[in-house]
């Protein structure tokens, strides 16, 4: 027998313990573990069987690793349908989370029972497939086929009450998950209890499945699974079981060769990975539980918040006695809205507002800060007088980091005493709520501060990501070259609406204008002032349309006009008829004949902008990897996760097409379109992304 499941027989009972750390994925060594640990109970004369896991969850779901890979024998559905086929009663007791496949396992046995803090789900359809052990027959045969609908198309969690309402748990017992099994067990053994096998239940009632496949289709812009998996709980309605299961099976297998299932299962590993860098080996991080944040507006509030929900003291320090009780109004509101959402009750709320923050004008305040981060106004000199009195009022070993947009961060810790102190912390707006933080490590960061900066990320529940130094880290960066690919197709003929809607189509929560009137275009429109006055390269092309709309005071959704007027509310936008003129004069002025663009071309030559800049900051060392470009850009930038990341996407087009556009259109306008040299070393070595990810990794 397999080492990944135990067997003991204890009063009659077998009981099949799964030992497959972390999270007892069933690869192929756990499910031939299940198989033969039913058919030697049988043999064994057993009265009933008990599976549960050990360490920290019952079965998190298939191995996502054998994705992809030939499949190994025995298979899931294979292992689901053996469980049930035991010839006595199969118990399960869950706990951790039963996710997935390890749902599909519990599906198969005839009596579940969990732990009141066990979480069940199918969530395929984020991995870019559908249940595919049984889950979309079993479980509309056993909840219904609403219930059963909204877990598998939207993938969600749910608590082991809200799993036992609707039927699909019969007992919840506090305890550990094998004394509550064997207890159940023994129960079911003395009432002589039967077999139920959740496949031999009827067909459940159906449903309209056209609408409600279109519906959940326009609900996943452009993802295919979710609908997909509506198609196959159709089948649990319509036909008998065994065929339904060969339905599942289609379907199922027609995901697992999709270009979307790669994407998503990249960024799956992507995001896991980021955190992985061996310059942190070994570096235990500083303890942070006080922090202080500097400047209370729109960023510096959402940090506030977001560290307050994660359990640290907060001290802001603002400019005045009004600034300060402004940004306390905006925290309140900030944890309002967690209260309304049901994230923190009253009692939490009023604790974290009045006694783990406080605001005040004072530095001295913040004498007992572990880390402070600084999100006052986008200024250099602003900047250095804040750390000059964060260098004097900080005791030492504090970290001292700043939430700067673009600013040179080597810079910055050159104006402190304590340069290795010093670190970017680049949170995304709304702070709360965005989960990407980019860490910015300059020149003389330490190690362990860099440390420091990944936990807190880890502790204030982000997504965090190494930066290196130059104007906008990788984020804003890359954003800036797309941004001007845009421009200049706008400038060439495309209108600024024909390129959000293309690049919506393509699965971007927002095509960049409207981007930009949700972030402020006050803010493009500083960089843009800074990057002239630094001096543009010889020959950039340059577009002044965007700097007019400033002017004439629309910043965008804050001002109810920008690329688009919000007079009927932010999401009905309409364009704003102020834009086209603005566009077709400085065509006029410029002596350019527009054409037209098709969708196609829009897209191709904004990825390909973007591909090539994300290669420069791989290749200049600005990010370690493609893959923390691809989290930089998903959980930021909204880029559409069932495409994983733009390196990923360009690694599935072929680097060779992607670096032949920009080779041609480098004919027109070459210093826009100079192709970054990891790109063109990639393509002569019939290398991509990927290679240079698993280089790092190995
Ligand atoms: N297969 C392989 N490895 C997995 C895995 C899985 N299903 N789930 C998690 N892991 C790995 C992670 O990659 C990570 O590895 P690392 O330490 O080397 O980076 C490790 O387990 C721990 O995972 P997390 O860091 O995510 O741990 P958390 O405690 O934060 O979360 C979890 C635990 C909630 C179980 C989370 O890992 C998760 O959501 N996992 C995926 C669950 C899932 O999608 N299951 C369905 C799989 S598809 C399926 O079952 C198909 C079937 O229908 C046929
Ligand atoms: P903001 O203008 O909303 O807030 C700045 C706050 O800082 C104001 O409340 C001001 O009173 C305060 N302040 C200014 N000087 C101060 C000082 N010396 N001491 C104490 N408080 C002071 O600006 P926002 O948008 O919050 O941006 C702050 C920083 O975060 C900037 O560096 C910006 O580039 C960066 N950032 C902004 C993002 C955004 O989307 N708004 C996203 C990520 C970073």
């Amino acid at each position: 027998m397999s080492d990944a499941i135990g067997y003991e027989l204890i009063d009659d009972i077998a009981v099949l313990a799964a030992d497959n750390p972390p999270v007892n994925a069933l690869g192929q060594a756990v499910r031939q573990g299940l198989v033969d640990g039913i058919a030697r109970a049988e043999r064994e004369g057993a009265k009933a069987i008990l599976i549960y896991g050990k360490g920290r969850t019952f079965f998190a779901g298939a191995d996502i690793r054998e994705f992809g890979k030939p499949p190994l024998e025995p298979g899931l559905p294979e292992v689901c349908d053996r469980i049930e086929a035991a010839t006595i009663p199969v118990v399960v007791a869950l706990h951790g989370t039963a996710l997935g496949g390890g749902l599909e396992v519990a599906l198969g046995a005839h009596y579940r029972i969990a732990v009141p803090s066990a979480r069940v789900g199918l969530p395929e359809v984020h991995l870019g497939i559908l249940p595919g052990a049984g889950g979309t027959q079993r479980l509309p045969r056993l909840v219904g086929v609403d219930s059963a609908l909204d877990l598998i198309t939207s993938g969600r969690h749910v608590k082991a009450g809200a799993a036992k309402q609707i039927g699909l748990i019969d007992r919840i017992e506090e305890g550990e998950p094998r004394e509550i099994g064997l207890a159940y067990a023994r129960e079911l053994v003395a009432e002589g209890a039967p077999r139920r096998a959740v496949s031999e239940m009827p067909n459940p009632q159906g449903a309209d499945f056209d609408t409600v496949y279109e519906q959940t289709l326009a609900a996943s812009r452009g993802q295919i699974s979710p609908a997909t998996a509506v198609r196959a709980v159709q089948a649990a309605c319509e036909l008998p079981f065994e065929q339904g299961m060969k339905r599942e099976r289609e379907l199922f297998m027609e995901l697992m060769n999709s270009d979307q299932r790669e994407g998503l299962i990249h960024a799956f590993f992507a995001e896991r990975a980021v955190a992985r860098l061996p310059e942190l080996d070994g570096v235990a991080p500083r303890s942070v539980k006080a922090i202080g944040v500097i400047g209370g507006g729109t960023m510096g509030a959402g940090i506030a918040t977001s560290a307050l929900l994660s359990g640290l003291t907060v001290t802001l320090v603002e400019m005045s006695d009004d600034a300060a009780q402004a940004a306390k109004g905006r925290i309140g509101n900030n944890l309002a809205g967690a209260l309304k959402r049901g994230k923190i009750n009253q009692e939490k709320h009023d604790a974290l507002l009045n006694e783990a923050l406080t605001v005040t004008t004072s530095y001295d305040d913040l004498a007992r800060a572990d880390l402070v981060i600084e999100a006052v106004f986008e200024d250099m000199d602003v900047k250095k007088q804040v750390f000059a009195k964060l260098d004097a009022a900080c005791k030492p070993g504090a970290v001292l980091a700043t939430n700067t947009s673009y600013l040179d961060v080597n810079e910055i810790a050159a104006s402190t005493s304590r340069p290795a102190d010093v670190i970017g912390l680049h949170f995304f707006s709304p702070a709360h709520v965005m989960k990407l933080l980019e860490i910015v490590v300059a020149d003389k960061t330490a190690p362990e501060v860099t440390a420091t900066g990944f936990a807190l990320g880890k502790a204030m529940g982000k997504v965090s990501v190494r930066a290196g130094v130059c104007d906008g880290f990788i984020g804003n960066r890359i954003l800036s070259t797309y941004r001007t690919a845009a421009d200049h197709m706008v400038l060439d003929g495309a209108t600024p609406y024909q390129i959000d809607a293309a690049l919506e189509k393509f699965g971007f929560a927002m095509g960049p204008f409207a981007v930009a009137d949700l972030a402020g275009l006050d803010i493009g429109w500083a960089v843009r002032k800074r990057k002239r006055a630094e001096g543009l390269p010889e020959g950039a092309r340059d577009s002044t349309y965007a700097d007019k709309l400033c002017e004439d005071g629309h910043f965008g959704q804050k001002t109810g006009k920008g690329y688009y007027d919000y007079a009927d509310g932010p999401r009905k936008r309409k364009p704003n008829a102020e834009v086209m003129p603005l566009i077709e004069a400085e065509r006029k002025e410029q002596g350019i004949t527009r054409r037209d663009f098709s969708d196609d071309e829009i897209v191709r030559r904004y990825m390909a902008a973007m591909v090539n800049e994300a290669a420069k900051v791989v290749g200049e060392g600005i990010a370690r990897r493609p893959l923390d470009v691809d989290v930089t850009l998903l959980y930021g930038y909204g880029f559409p996760r069932y495409r994983g990341g733009p390196m990923k996407w360009a690694d599935m087009q072929g680097l060779e097409g992607l670096l032949e556009d920009i080779r041609t259109w480098g004919k027109e306008d070459p210093v826009f379109w100079q192709p970054a040299p990891l790109l063109e070393k990639l393509v002569s070595e019939g290398r991509n992304f990927e290679d240079l990810n698993k280089e790092a990794s190995a």
